[in-house]
């Protein structure tokens, strides 16, 4: 059987890491694109000379042209431009539009039966974007949002009560960034709630407070640390945890950015909630019962989503 074909749209430091990651877990073959096609040829070569190293035979390649990545069977989009000093949210918003628009083509043209996973940021609308545009079917379009929020909890947790990431499982839905929603009553170790936890005398819940609110930072913190640019290693691994689950057909539950058919009460807008990823993509959306407080918590993560995608149609492009 032949590899399996994995384009990655954007070859910057998420999707360099991306293809770095596909060698080394010997997922397939990698065609990086980007508007600097000497970035991205100089990238795939450079990591496919890991390859003897590692002991992976990926094929690598940096292209320039959308035709090189036909018939891939997963793509995933990292294209964009990061926010700069004095550019607004509506900005930064119109310019990844654009991008993503450009994306979306390509994607339509030579890959329209990949899964694909969308980075780019704001995510919740960018990957709204690629799916309107490209007109692939819901299932196969999806954002990465969640695995990441919920790893950075998972090692938050893991270190305030002393164990393993491991053992450490978390729930996090809504949308990527201050009002996602980390539903405490559904992340455990080995099981174990973290309520159950804070009974237990583990921890306080002023300490899980603070976590939570790390984590809805988490972005913010590599941020200010890295100075310019941000995060990569978390994002790329995290990306590649939802590619892994769908070509190898694992029917992982993963929290990712899915299109809402009124699943949650809510329609027609993407948004993280837990889903089973499987070789039909999107195979299922898992719908928890919540309490008051987290359906609060999450219709107001739900209206962040809708109130930036209502600022893109006003935008008008
Ligand atoms: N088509 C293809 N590639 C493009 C386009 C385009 N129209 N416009 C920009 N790019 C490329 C850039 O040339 C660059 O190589 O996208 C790449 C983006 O890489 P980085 O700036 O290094 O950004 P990265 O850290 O990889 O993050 C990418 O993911 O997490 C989000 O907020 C982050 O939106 C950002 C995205």
């Amino acid at each position: 059987m032949a590899r399996k074909k994995i384009a990655l749209i954007g070859a910057g430091n998420i999707g360099g890491t991306l293809a770095h990651l596909i060698g080394l877990k010997e997922l397939g073959d990698v065609v990086m694109f980007d508007v600097f096609p000497g970035v991205a040829a100089g990238k795939a070569l450079d990591i496919m000379q890991s390859g003897p190293v590692d002991g992976f035979d990926s094929a690598m390649s940096g292209t320039g042209d959308y035709s090189a990545i036909e018939g891939a069977d997963v793509v995933i989009v990292t294209a964009g431009f990061p926010r700069m000093p004095g550019m607004s949210r509506d900005d930064l918003l119109t310019k990844n539009a654009g991008v993503i628009g450009q994306v979306a083509e390509g994607i339509k043209q030579y890959a329209p039966n990949a899964f694909v996973i969308c980075i780019t940021n704001p995510l919740d609308v960018m990957v709204w974007v690629l799916q309107q545009r490209s007109g692939l079917p819901a299932e196969k379009v999806v954002g990465m949002a969640g695995v990441l929020d919920s790893s950075r909890f998972r090692l938050f947790l893991a270190q305030e009560f002393g164990v393993s990431v491991e053992d450490v499982t978390a729930f996090v839905l809504g949308g990527h960034g201050d009002t996602m929603v980390p539903l405490t009553r559904y992340s455990t170790v080995a099981g174990v709630p973290v309520p159950d936890l804070i009974k237990m005398g583990w921890t306080t819940q002023e300490k899980i407070d603070a976590i939570v609110a790390r984590t809805a930072n988490g972005g913010g913190e590599i941020v200010k640390l890295l100075e310019k640019g941000s995060a990569f290693y978390a994002p790329a691994a995290s990306a590649i945890a939802m590619a892994e689950s769908y070509l190898l057909d694992k029917k992982r539950v993963l929290p990712c950015a899915v299109l809402l058919n009124g699943e949650y009460g809510q329609n027609d807008f993407y948004v993280g909630v837990p889903v089973v990823i499987g070789a039909g993509g999107v195979e299922k959306i898992m719908e928890v019962q919540f309490t008051a407080e987290e359906k609060a918590a999450f219709d107001k993560s739900c209206d962040a989503v809708k109130k930036l995608i209502a600022d893109f149609k006003a935008l008008g492009v």
